[in-house]
């Protein structure tokens, strides 16, 4: 891999920060001082042309703040679908802004961006160590999320009348979109508010993110469910166990759980197109696998072989309304098998919700404590326009807009998915 081809990618700040951290026990960042990291062939989608490092601030505290700590009114907002960890993220960052910085105050917005417009009546609440202590034995966000655009022009005059100096953002793509939106409001305004982002999403498809956080645990609960796929499909003659999980346009959560459970024989997700039917299609080898062994696993992200339906429009956050493929292959499973005269059992799991309402575990809490940490470092600096990273195990500073100008997807000429096929036996294609 070429390191020729360089992105950089240098956060703006509000100003000069003149200000002595409070912070005793730490290592201060040396703003001066950028990484440059490698970007692996498995963060670029498949047509990627790079680029292949990138410059970038490490994340940290800085000596010189920008906000005066005890001057400092922060709120922190949830947006979009749930995750496991957004407690965790939301109880680090009021524990650091109380305990580190000794911040005036963080208030919680209800409901996401809906909770900044007065129409909807949420009220604030107020964040602190006592309240959030125990938030992170739950799945969930104790501050609710919503979708859909909301107008920014009312967000910042709510910001304003709230007197907010820094304002966290938790969520995907369409949330760090939002983010950038509300950004450029307070810069026409000529605010001194600071806009920063955590990047959640379930689906792990945020361009530039190693991995999101609360994936490690929903794929671990993913795995109960395909194990109790596997037992059902030996418990019967010829039986299939088909599970279905999340994945919009990115199969990470359904490669990745297929890696971790070798009993899976097929995993369809969104990055490659599959036929059905045909000699090489996925009933002709289903079949093959039934006959030989008696019994198959099928794991199917959402987001697979969509283009099998009509465009269905968009959800709330701009996202493709998907067609249910699985409702279609267990049609067509039955119409082929019934056909062929082959007799067969199929248990279908849908554990969906279930795997991205839990509370985060061990590994995914060590994660979000950092990323909390790392944002209200950032945020009491005066940096703005940005998100907290975790690239190549180092955690760091990353403008949305770069973020923001594609998703991340499995690519299938990846290293990552050839183990996926081997584990699964699966053909290279089924098209
Ligand atoms: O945020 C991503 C995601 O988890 C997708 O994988 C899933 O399709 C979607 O959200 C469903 O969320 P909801 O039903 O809350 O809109």
């Amino acid at each position: 891999m070429s390191l020729k081809k360089k992105l950089n990618t240098l956060v703006e700040i509000l100003g000069q920060a003149k200000i002595h951290s409070p912070l005793k026990t730490c290592r201060f960042i040396n703003e001066k001082n950028t990484l440059t990291l490698p970007i692996p062939k498995e963060l670029l989608d498949e047509n990627d042309q790079g680029p292949y490092s990138i410059v970038c601030e490490e994340a940290g505290p800085r000596q010189l703040l920008y906000f005066d700590p005890p001057k400092t009114k922060c709120a922190i907002m949830t947006c979009g679908g749930l995750c496991p960890g957004i407690n965790d993220v939301i109880r680090s960052i009021v524990m650091t802004c109380y305990h580190n910085y000794n911040v005036a105050s963080v208030v919680g917005i209800r409901y996401g961006l809906q909770g900044l417009i007065p129409k909807y009546g949420h009220p604030l609440v107020e964040l602190d160590p006592s309240t959030v202590s125990n938030i992170h034995e739950f799945g969930g966000t104790i501050l609710g999320s919503s979708r859909g655009h909301q107008s920014p022009e009312e967000i910042v005059d709510s910001l304003e009348r709230l007197n907010i100096n820094i304002l966290f953002m938790i969520g995907g793509d369409g949330t760090m979109k939002a983010a950038g939106a509300i950004y450029k409001e307070i810069k026409k305004r000529k605010l001194k508010l600071s806009v920063i982002g955590i990047p959640k999403t379930i689906d792990n498809d945020i361009y530039l993110v190693s991995q999101t956080f609360g994936f490690d645990t929903a794929v671990e609960k993913a795995t109960e469910a395909i194990r109790c796929a596997h037992t059902e499909a030996i418990g019967a003659p010829n039986g299939i166990g088909m599970v279905k999980l999340m994945g919009r346009e990115s199969g990470f959560i359904a490669a990745q759980a297929t890696l971790a459970l070798k009993e899976v024989n097929f995993v369809l997700i969104p990055e490659v197109p599959f036929n059905i039917h045909g000699e090489n299609g996925f009933l002709s080898h289903l079949e093959k696998r039934i006959l030989s062994r008696g019994h198959a696993v099928v794991v199917v992200a959402e987001g697979a072989g969509q283009d099998l339906f009509d465009n269905l429009g968009t959800d709330a956050s701009g996202n493709k309304k998907l067609g249910d493929i699985c409702a279609v292959l267990r049609e067509e499973i039955k119409k082929y098998f019934t056909s062929k005269n082959v007799p067969y059992t199929l248990k279908f799991i849908d554990p969906s919700y279930i795997i991205r309402s839990i509370p985060a575990n061990a590994n995914d809490r060590v994660y979000c404590g950092f990323l909390g940490q790392h944002a209200v470092h950032a945020g009491m600096s005066g940096k703005t326009n940005m998100l907290v990273s975790k690239l190549q195990d180092r955690y760091i500073y990353l403008p949305i807009s770069i973020v923001t100008q594609k998703r991340r997807k499995l690519n299938p000429n990846s290293n990552y998915w050839s183990a996926v096929l081997s584990s699964t036996g699966q053909p290279l294609n089924m098209e």
